[in-house]
């Protein structure tokens, strides 16, 4: 970003209508392209949400129905209107039409330059890298786009595919964040990573 547009003049006016700065960048990722997240995208995010055995790790419950991936497409589109906007993306083979995955970031702090990093791939295109590359494009992002110098990631320690995608994007274990996920009535620890901006 150039000064000026990281001017405090520019901040000010961003802060008064924040609505009308926020476009929502398509990116190219290689093999992959990052875009938006539309209704039509509601049966392949339920194929993958739905999956209880393939979201076992993902911090959320399973989706019930399609319905609730309907809600989950206008949860996805509500990041970019919060106070501090945050970012899901679709992510879509550039040789094959239809949305394999997403990725993004939420929990933006812009007075702290933090966020977190989520993301899921359906089984099918699981394997091949395209998270990897996905990601790897989003960061590039988001140093910038999100003004953050710190992007974190809570992953369940058994999660050993998240955490290869991370260790490979140069994520650091931070450490063990003592019970403070909760799934099937129960809580458990998770591990924070980060990575830091030109780290
Ligand atoms: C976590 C998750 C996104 C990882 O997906 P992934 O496809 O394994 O991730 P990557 O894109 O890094 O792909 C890596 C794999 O692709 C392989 N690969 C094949 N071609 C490749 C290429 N051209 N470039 C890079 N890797 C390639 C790698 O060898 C590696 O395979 P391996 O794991 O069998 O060794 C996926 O398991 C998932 O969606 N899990 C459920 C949701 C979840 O847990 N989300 C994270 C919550 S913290």
């Amino acid at each position: 970003m150039s000064d000026f547009w990281g001017s405090s003049f520019m901040r000010s006016l961003r802060a008064l209508a924040p609505e009308a700065w926020l476009s929502f960048p398509e990116l190219d990722a290689g093999r992959v392209r990052l875009r938006r997240i539309v209704a039509a995208d509601a049966s392949a995010l339920f194929a993958i949400h739905g999956d209880a055995e393939r979201m076992r790790w993902y911090g959320a419950s399973p989706l019930a129905s399609e319905r609730d991936a309907v809600t989950l497409v206008r949860s996805f589109a509500a990041e970019r209107h919060r106070p501090d906007p945050g970012i899901r993306w679709a992510i879509e083979r550039k040789d094959q039409p239809g949305l394999i995955g997403t990725c993004g970031f939420f929990d933006v702090q812009r007075a702290r330059g933090t966020c977190l990093i989520g993301y899921e791939i359906a089984g099918h295109a699981q394997g091949h890298g395209y998270m990897r590359e996905a990601l790897q494009c989003a960061i590039a992002w988001a140093w910038d786009g999100l003004e953050v110098h710190r992007i974190e990631a809570q992953v369940h320690p058994e999660n050993r595919r998240s955490l290869a995608v991370l260790d490979k994007l140069g994520f650091v274990v931070e450490g063990t964040q003592r019970g403070v996920g909760f799934r099937g009535g129960r809580f458990h620890d998770m591990l924070l990573l980060s990575l830091l901006r030109g780290a």
